[in-house]
């Protein structure tokens, strides 16, 4: 961090009452340099703000700004005009006192520009409402109107101010500003006819012909160009480049809307506007008597419109003088010359007149209707005053003269105010007061304007004087009259070596600020001011509502004569005193710090010109004659209490205390400072200094170890923070398991004691005690069911029901199972097991081997087509083959084994050898089949025998007996009709007889005829029997 002290070396002290070397005017402008050149334009002298104009953006008027400097303490901040500006608002506030601010500065110094950031300061910190919005647009708004009529390029400054301005601001109780009001000084006048080089007219002119619409400008008879109108071209610069006159025009024009002006109003303004254009323009001519001639007729044709007065009339006007004596009119011609002077007579009282009614038209604007109470004020008044300061140039004329004159006045209010409030300060806090030595410029004031034998009242005396009062005179005059002046010098009373300076034509005044010398050349024309007085007739008949309110035709009738323009200004001059004396004043020294506008640069010889021209080295001295800081005890002891371990961190008894022992803590001499009533004063900035290099050096550690507090406070906060964030959620989770955790006992509690006596009552009827228990095993069932459900038509488990439910779910899910197994069922397959089905009907139980049959498939045949004879085919043509099986055959009678074919057709069974049919048994003469219960393969197929043509029953044996026969019985429906014999089977064995076939078990299978003549069956046993 850089320490206070290399910083103050850096950017030197912001107010001029610390500098060391107070007395020196090198040390005072390099102060201003090393600040100026680190941008920091605004320095203190006191409570006097000094601003050296950068000539360049700052970023110093934005509103954060703006708030950092609202309600703050003057001295807390870095000077700015905002502190001033705040300073004064807030004494209007607290104390009620009127106030105001003084600006003065030489041409270019920023005076303007400071107002109107004054302005806007108030704009944006005041309290607002939405008559107050309006006030303040008017404030602001009322700026680019008067500057338009008002200012105009010089060679010093492109938008310099050619009038005095005094605007005051009224704020009512709550600190909101409500109107204003503006007085306006001395409008260089002049301008309007003539121009220096380099330098314009007012704004006005070239606006209205850069911006104006081309409908208004046909109305009003001009042309674009502003290289055709004679007032215009005198400075030889109608047009430059850093001023945008179309782009001002077009802010002008919407303030005078803000302000108020009406359409009309506006169409008026611009037509006096146009009206001087053209006066300038009108032109005239010498006839053989040598009287002026108007030539341009145009010009009065435009002008008679515009001013709305009779063309022939205002001619006339132009090149005649009437001058009533005795009662009596004479009218007399004017030469060229005098014609030509009263051309630009009538052209600056137009325009002088119409400026001062548009001041005071943004009077009544501006206005505020007061609810007036007897004895109670509502508003206070804070005045701005923008004035031109003190001007020396090459050539001083009448103007520098009044100029000069005003600010000899304003010094002469500033040292009264000043001294007077630094000697009422001592007074109040019981201070000896030490006498200052400075200049009192009342003897200069006095020589201005003293009755009889200031230089104004001479002046006077010789305008009105009959005779031939010339500016020569008046100088002679005045050499007469205060000749033993020690502030007035001319050629002739000046010395031999000082005389070379001076001409025969000039003054010479030793103002405070500086000698100034003066031209007496067009004093007493300038003093005079004088409008012959039939042009003011003519004016006066005008039907332009404002030439016509300018005109008062009480002037025409007026015997007195009109006050001299030296005297007008002295005693607005003396009005405006009246006015500050009465409030309380601050002040802004505005400087320039070079005369190329450029910024950073700073031309010492300039400045130094300015701070002898101020007066700031008076200034200085004056706030310096004794104490160079003071400061309330409180104020004081609040910023070093950190110094002395007594006051830190609290101090509780007095301030005053507090600060004695804080100094006599720091080591002050007794020499010094000085303890006030409320404040400590300090001789000399060195002592203030080392202690506030004391307090930079303690705000480190103390920043240290507030950081180091802070951060444990600020640690210990968070951790307690969290702490009790934890417990709260802790205890509160905590309680919700505790509840859910007791809901659920709760439940279970329930549940149990739900189902004990469910269980008790198991036995009775549905009821409210046993309907839980009993829905519950119900539903404890299902979902057993559901995961243990048969898997198949097989699968006979089950689980075991509860008694509530029957078996009906059981042969639910088995009709269910059947069904879908059954759907699933192919044609082929039913066949086979409905056939089986019909084995099963047939041969369960009764026959040993039919258990081996069950897991063996029927066959569709057991004989392809290619096994039988094609004869036996041909032969069966017409008859389907619906079955073929090689059988054994036994001869009816010697039971001769023989190997047959077994055919089975839809109406027959046919026995085949070889390629022969044996036999065909018709079914419907197929009686009966017998089998053994044994388990042999051998059957009979028993046939009716009436018919001759049967050879009787046939004896065969089949591998496949159960298939064979199930087929057989099935093609001829003789299911009924198979018989399973126990032990033997009779037979017919043809034409009557009979034969016997026994059954019986051994241990292999042997068929052979018995001796009993009876064919004998060995069956083997089987180990399922
Ligand atoms: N604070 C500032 N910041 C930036 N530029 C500034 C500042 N003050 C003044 N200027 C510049 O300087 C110019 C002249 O300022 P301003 O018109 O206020 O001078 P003035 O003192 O009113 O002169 P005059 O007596 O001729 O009216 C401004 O137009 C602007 O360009
Ligand atoms: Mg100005």
């Amino acid at each position: 961090m850089e320490s206070a002290l290399t910083a103050r070396d850096r950017v030197g002290v912001q107010d001029f009452v610390l500098l060391e070397n107070f007395t020196s005017e090198a040390a005072f402008i390099e102060n201003l340099r090393k600040r100026f050149k680190e941008n920091l334009i605004y320095t203190y002298i006191g409570s006097v703000l000094v601003s050296v104009n950068p000539y360049k953006e700052l970023e110093i008027y934005t509103k954060q700004n703006m708030e950092r400097y609202r309600g703050v303490s003057f001295y807390e901040v870095s000077p700015h005009l905002y502190a001033i500006a705040d300073n004064s608002y807030r004494s209007l506030r607290t104390e009620r006192k009127d106030q105001c601010i003084l600006i003065s500065g030489e041409s270019g110094a920023g005076k303007t520009e400071a107002t109107k950031k004054i302005l806007q300061y108030y704009a944006v910190t005041c309290p607002a409402s939405q008559q107050v919005e309006t006030v303040k647009d008017r404030l602001l708004q009322s700026n680019p109107v008067l500057e338009a009529f008002g200012n105009a390029k010089t060679l010093r400054n492109d938008n310099s101010s050619r009038f005095g301005k005094y605007m005051d601001v009224q704020f009512d109780y709550r600190g909101a500003p409500v109107g204003g009001h503006i007085l306006n000084y001395l409008l260089e006048k002049s301008r309007v006819v003539h121009q220096n080089h380099g330098e314009r007219n007012f704004h006005i002119f070239y606006q209205l012909l850069e911006g104006g619409e081309e409908d208004l400008l046909r109305r009003l008879g001009l042309e674009k160009n502003p290289q055709q109108y004679h007032y215009l071209v005198k400075g030889h610069c109608a047009r430059v480049s850093s001023i945008n006159d179309k782009n001002e025009w077009k802010i002008m024009r919407r303030a005078l809307s803000v302000i108020g002006f009406n359409d009309s109003e506006v169409e008026d303004l611009l037509s006096i506007v146009a009206s001087v254009l053209h006066l300038g323009n009108v032109q005239f001519a010498a006839d053989e008597q040598g009287n002026a001639q108007v030539t341009t007729e145009n010009q009065i044709k435009y002008l008679a419109r515009l001013l709305a007065v009779d063309g022939s009339v205002l001619r006339d006007a132009l090149i005649h003088k009437k001058i009533i004596a005795k009662g009596e009119e004479l009218v007399s011609p004017l030469n060229l010359e005098q014609a030509a002077y009263a051309r630009d007579a009538l052209a600056k009282a137009v325009y002088g007149r119409t400026f001062s009614w548009l001041v005071n038209k943004v009077n009544k604007s501006l206005a505020y209707k007061e609810e007036k109470f007897p004895g109670w004020r509502s508003t206070t008044v804070l005045g701005l005053l923008d004035i031109y300061g003190f001007e020396v140039f090459q050539h001083n004329s009448f103007e520098q003269f009044c100029i000069n004159y005003c600010n000899e006045k304003l010094q002469q209010l500033f040292i009264e105010l000043t001294l007077k409030s630094e000697q009422e300060e001592y007074e109040s806090e019981g201070i000896a007061w030490e006498p200052v030595q400075y200049f009192n410029n009342k003897i200069i004031c006095d020589l201005v304007e003293e009755k009889f034998k200031g230089i104004i009242s001479i002046l006077d005396e010789e305008c009105l004087r009959p005779g031939d009062a010339t500016d020569t005179t008046f100088l002679e005059k005045l050499e007469e009259t205060v000749k033993n002046h020690p502030h007035f010098l001319t050629h002739k009373l000046a010395d031999q070596k000082t005389r070379k300076s001076l001409g025969r034509e000039e003054f010479r005044l030793s103002h405070y600020a500086g000698d100034v010398t003066y031209s007496v050349a067009g004093f007493l024309d300038k003093n005079n001011d004088l409008l012959f007085r039939n042009l003011k007739e003519t004016m006066c008949n005008s039907e332009n509502p404002i030439i016509n309110q300018c005109f008062d035709r009480t002037e025409l009738t007026d015997k007195k004569r009109p006050e001299t323009a030296a005297t007008q200004f002295k005693n607005s001059l003396s009005k405006l005193m009246e006015i500050l004396m009465s409030k309380e004043p601050s002040y802004i020294r505005c400087m320039k710090p070079n005369d190329a506008k450029q910024a950073d640069r700073f031309d010492e010889v300039l400045i130094r010109h300015q701070v002898k021209y101020l007066g700031l080295m008076e200034n200085l001295r004056v706030r310096r004659a004794g104490f160079a800081y003071r400061r309330k005890y409180e104020v004081f002891l609040q910023r070093y209490k950190s110094l002395c371990p007594e006051t830190w961190p609290t101090w509780d008894g007095r301030p005053y205390d507090g600060v004695a022992v804080l100094v006599k803590h720091l080591g002050y001499k007794p020499e010094e400072y000085k303890m006030g009533r409320t404040k400590i004063f300090i001789r000399f900035p060195k002592t203030l200094f080392a202690t506030e290099d004391a307090l930079e050096v303690r705000k480190q550690s103390l920043a240290t170890k507030m950081q180091a507090t802070w951060r444990g406070f600020y640690r210990r906060k968070k951790f307690l923070t969290m702490k009790h964030s934890a417990i709260t959620i802790q205890s509160w989770w905590r309680g919700t398991l505790g509840r859910r955790k007791a809901a659920k006992r709760k439940w279970a509690v329930e549940t149990i004691r739900r189902f004990i006596k469910g269980f008790i009552y198991r036995n009775h009827p549905r009821c409210p005690e046993n309907e839980y228990f009993l829905d519950y095993i119900r539903f404890s069932f299902l979902m057993n069911l559901k995961r243990n459900l048969p898997k198949n038509v097989l699968d006979k488990s089950w689980p075991t029901p509860p008694p509530s439910l029957c078996e009906l779910l059981r042969r639910l899910c088995m009709q269910n199972m059947v069904w879908t197994y059954c759907k699933r069922i192919s044609p082929e397959w039913k066949q086979q097991l409905e056939q089986k089905v019909i084995a099963s009907e047939i041969f369960k139980g009764k026959k040993d081997n039919y258990p081996q049959s069950v897991p063996r498939l029927f066959i569709n045949t057991r004989l392809g087509r290619e096994e039988i004879n094609t004869k036996v085919l041909q032969a069966l043509e017409n008859e389907a083959l619906k079955y073929a099986v090689p059988v054994v055959k036994y001869d009816r009678r010697g039971y001769k084994a023989r190997a047959r074919q077994l055919l089975l057709t839809q109406s027959s069974a046919i026995v085949v050898e070889d390629s022969k049919i044996k036999q065909r048994i018709d079914y419907s003469n197929l009686t009966g089949i017998s089998v053994s219960s044994l388990s042999d393969n051998l059957f009979v197929l028993h046939v009716h025998c009436e018919d001759n043509k049967q050879k009787g029953d046939v004896v065969l044996q089949s591998d496949h007996v159960i298939e064979t026969l199930t087929k057989t019985a099935i093609l001829a429906n003789k299911i009924n009709n198979i018989n399973i014999n126990q032990g033997s089977i009779k037979f017919t064995a043809g034409q009557g007889k009979e034969g016997i076939i026994d059954f019986i078990s051994g241990s292999e299978l042997l068929i052979a005829k018995a001796k009993n003549g009876h064919l004998t069956v060995v069956a083997p046993r089987l180990n399922s029997r």
